[in-house]
């Protein structure tokens, strides 16, 4: 017997061919009975016959409880009713592992619950979706950065320092020495861009940041391109050439997902328009305080009501550029005609979604970055690796951390960054 997923279902119609599945449901009346089968592949439907299967196999279908696991034997017919298009008419099955009391039910549960039961929840349809756009993300992410000559290059996840901000460091042990969890895998990947001119990381990235936002994971992936030769406006262009690819790829290849999670395409279809709006930072703080956001000024940082206001003037991603330097990293590149802003820009989402790529152009000269160091009361002995790639045939570099669950997130369309993780960590949840 020819055992096969059930995505294979239109490849096999009219055959007879064993399944292992799960029993997501199942409803039945005293001669026919209908199971909903998932196999991870996909969800459809097994008809099982009274007539056909004989009173032991009817009453062993009309008695599986929710997610015992099966093996059934039958046919592939086509099925005009259902969205997948097909179903399975059951031969025979066979009980695999049993299931009693299984506590997500067809009915409403609360988050927390879900949470709790997030081993299980990943079970879903909704979960089921949104797992396969973001594997779609990261196929698609692999593919654009290949073709356009990168190199994956893999940083370390133990660190001696910090790349971004030292206050939001997981502390650990190394030996007798003080380790953290990398919270960006950059300064690695500027080492990388001078050996193999452009590359790109794909790993998790940890803060330990006391954000309990619907945007904020303690652990999340983080996707960081670095590009030697390349001024800040090029990379800009990449940013959104790479944003427009990823959800080309999702639209060609996620259709059914899109429909489960109810987003429309059209809204998908129109970030794939290029170019995204830019509005400098300056001019940024000048429309918040027209609109009645009085409390802000120029200096300070964006909150997400900012964040959300400027994306809405806009109908694609919009990039914000030159924000002021005492805001930013201490390896942004200064402005060249003043020295307040950076030469850097935050792509924000629409649709309130928030940023979703933070990224410069790096400072290459040795004297300013020691200076720049030492101002954020970091020690050169620390840097000293880093600062060696100034001094060895530095050339001006750019680059840009993308984070892959804010992207899930805003693509999928949902509501909160703890669906797009598998496991996700949060700041009260490490478990399970
Ligand atoms: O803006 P961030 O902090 O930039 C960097 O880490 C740079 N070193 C990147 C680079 O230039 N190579 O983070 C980049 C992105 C953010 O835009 C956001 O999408 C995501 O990472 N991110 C988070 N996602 C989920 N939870 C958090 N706590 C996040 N913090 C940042
Ligand atoms: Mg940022």
């Amino acid at each position: 017997m020819k055992k096969i997923s059930i995505i294979e279902s239109k490849d096999n119609v009219g055959k007879e061919v064993t399944i292992g599945a799960w029993v997501a449901n199942k409803r039945s009346s005293g001669k026919i009975a209908f199971l909903q089968l998932r196999d991870g592949s996909a969800f459809f439907q097994g008809i099982v016959v009274k007539s056909e299967v004989g009173e032991e196999v009817f009453q062993l279908a009309k008695g599986l409880n929710q997610e015992t696991s099966i093996l059934i034997t039958g046919t592939i017919q086509e099925d005009s009713r259902s969205k997948f298009g097909y179903e399975i008419v059951v031969k025979n099955l066979e009980v695999i592992g049993e299931s009693h009391d299984y506590p997500i039910t067809p009915k409403e549960h609360g988050t927390e619950f879900l949470m709790d039961h997030r081993h299980l929840w990943l079970r879903s349809t909704r979960q089921h979706a949104i797992m396969q756009i973001r594997n779609e993300i990261i196929l698609a992410t692999y593919k654009f950065f290949n073709q356009e000559g990168f190199i994956k290059i893999d940083p370390p996840i133990l660190t001696a320092n910090a790349a971004e901000d030292s206050t939001e460091l997981f502390h650990t042990e190394y030996f007798d020495e003080e380790a953290f969890l990398s919270q960006s895998g950059q300064l690695y990947m500027e080492a990388a861009a001078m050996a193999f001119g452009k590359v790109f990381s794909f790993g998790p990235t940890f803060r330990a940041e006391k954000s309990k936002t619907r945007r904020h994971l303690i652990e999340f992936w983080m996707m960081e391109p670095e590009m030697a030769f390349m001024d800040h406006e090029q990379s800009l262009e990449v940013q959104e050439k790479y944003i427009a690819y990823i959800i080309q790829s999702v639209l060609d290849n996620c259709d059914h997902s899109l429909g489960v999670l109810g987003r429309d395409r059209e809204v998908l279809e129109n970030y794939t328009k290029l170019p995204f709006p830019r509005i400098f930072y300056d001019d940024a703080i000048v429309l918040l305080n027209k609109n009645g956001f009085d409390e802000i000024k120029w200096g300070d940082d964006f909150g997400s009501p900012h964040e959300t206001f400027i994306a809405e003037q806009f109908d694609k991603p919009v990039f914000i550029l030159n924000y002021p330097k005492a805001i930013k990293a201490f390896y942004m590149k200064p402005h060249p005609d003043r020295d307040d802003v950076v030469l850097c820009a935050d792509l924000i989402a629409p649709e309130g979604y928030g940023e979703i790529i933070g990224g410069s152009e790096r400072e290459v000269d040795f004297e300013a970055l020691t200076e720049r160091i030492e101002e954020f009361g970091l020690t050169q002995e620390d840097y000293a690796w880093y600062l060696d790639l100034r001094k060895y045939g530095s050339v001006p570099h750019s680059g840009f951390g993308l984070g892959l669950e804010r992207a899930v997130t805003w693509i999928c369309g949902t509501e909160h960054i703890r669906e797009s993780i598998p496991f996700p960590r949060l700041l009260n949840r490490i478990y399970p």
